[in-house]
């Protein structure tokens, strides 16, 4: 036996559902909470099917006009869900922004990124100008035998020239490197003309701390050995060289001698009105190819040396050697 019920019940309780959905909704925190309201008011076995089950006890005629009344309050209940869980994820999202926030203009421990040091920047300038002109990087140990400092080099013992490259020995007939000319003679050995390299690196010599000396510094050697090179070669390249390290400035070729170039120069730049000797340089002497086997009749190419020191400190106007060695941040951080 079912209970009667009226249009005028069904509606009454379709009217009170909407206006307690409602404020339910309006009142759920989170997205959980309206999820357990819609499955309560409008699932299968929710408040609003409850509601449509007691229409088939209606007379038929009035069946529509609940049945209509439901699908209203459906579409309602739906919009304010979609409304109010629209709210309180952005409402949370504002909150876990607020809680999570970074505050970019706070003051940190600022770690600085150091930088290369004056000498390591000018003999990459110097290697960047040679690499423009063809050249390749070689390179030799610092630790050196008497053969490749001196004796390759036309450099017999009791030469004069010895006594200007005074170095520590090692023991044996091993010494430090005195100049970076060996590399010639090392790359010479281990590749068959033609070459173009340079050859930057450390080197000794035993002289005494002072402005412009220091025993430990800087050489970058130049080698050119190809057929039909001559002094014009040389002296293109050198000055080219000069005029884009230093810029466009006059440059001159003094006689010279230096045991492993025949003829030597010197070479000058002139700087702030001064010349200022910045180079050793020459033809490759033909007794330096003979010791190595190579043909001097058929190749033929010059050789420089500079000092990386007297680049960087003519460079930057520094007036002390010592100023490069001392790690001083005072002086390095101008860099
Ligand atoms: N090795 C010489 C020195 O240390 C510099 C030098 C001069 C190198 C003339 C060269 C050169 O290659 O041709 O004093």
């Amino acid at each position: 036996m079912s209970a009667t019920v009226s249009l005028q019940q069904l509606t009454d309780q379709l009217e009170s559902l909407e206006a307690e959905a409602a404020a339910a909704i309006a009142a759920a925190e989170d997205a959980a909470a309206l999820e357990d309201l819609r499955v309560g008011l409008l699932g299968k076995k929710g408040r609003l099917s409850g509601v449509l089950g007691a229409m088939g006890r209606l007379p038929g005629d009035e069946r529509p006009l609940v049945g209509q009344r439901a699908n209203r309050l459906k579409d309602q209940v739906q919009q304010l869900l979609g409304a109010r869980l629209e709210a309180v994820r952005s409402a949370a999202m504002a909150e876990r922004l607020e809680r999570e926030r970074i505050d970019v203009t706070a003051a940190c421990s600022y770690v600085p990124p150091g930088h290369r040091h004056p000498l390591q920047s000018t003999i990459e300038e110097i290697v960047d100008i040679f690499a423009g002109l063809g050249y390749r990087v070689s390179e030799g140990p610092e630790i050196e035998t008497d053969h490749y400092n001196f004796s390759a080099l036309n450099i017999p013992e009791h030469h004069p020239a010895r006594d200007m490259q005074d170095t520590f020995y090692l023991g044996g007939d091993r010494l430090l490197r005195t100049h970076t000319s060996p590399v010639q003679i090392r790359h010479l050995e281990a590749n068959p003309p033609p070459v173009r390299v340079i050859a930057p690196g450390r080197v000794y010599r035993r002289d005494a701390v002072d402005a412009t000396h220091s025993p430990v510094f800087h050489q970058v050697e130049v080698l050119a050995l190809d057929e039909g090179l001559d002094f014009s070669h040389l002296r293109g390249t050198v000055t080219t060289f000069l005029q884009q390290f230093f810029g466009d400035l006059p440059v001159r070729f003094r006689a010279s001698y230096f045991p492993f170039t025949e003829p030597s120069a010197e070479v000058d730049v002139q700087w702030r009105g001064r010349w200022l000797e910045v180079m050793g340089c020459g033809m490759v002497d033909p007794a330096v190819l003979e010791g190595l086997g190579i043909d001097p009749e058929r190749w033929s190419g010059f050789a420089a040396g500079l000092g990386v020191e007297r680049f960087c400190m003519v460079r930057h106007g520094i007036d002390d050697i010592r100023r490069l060695f001392h790690s001083d941040l005072r002086f390095l951080e101008q860099f």
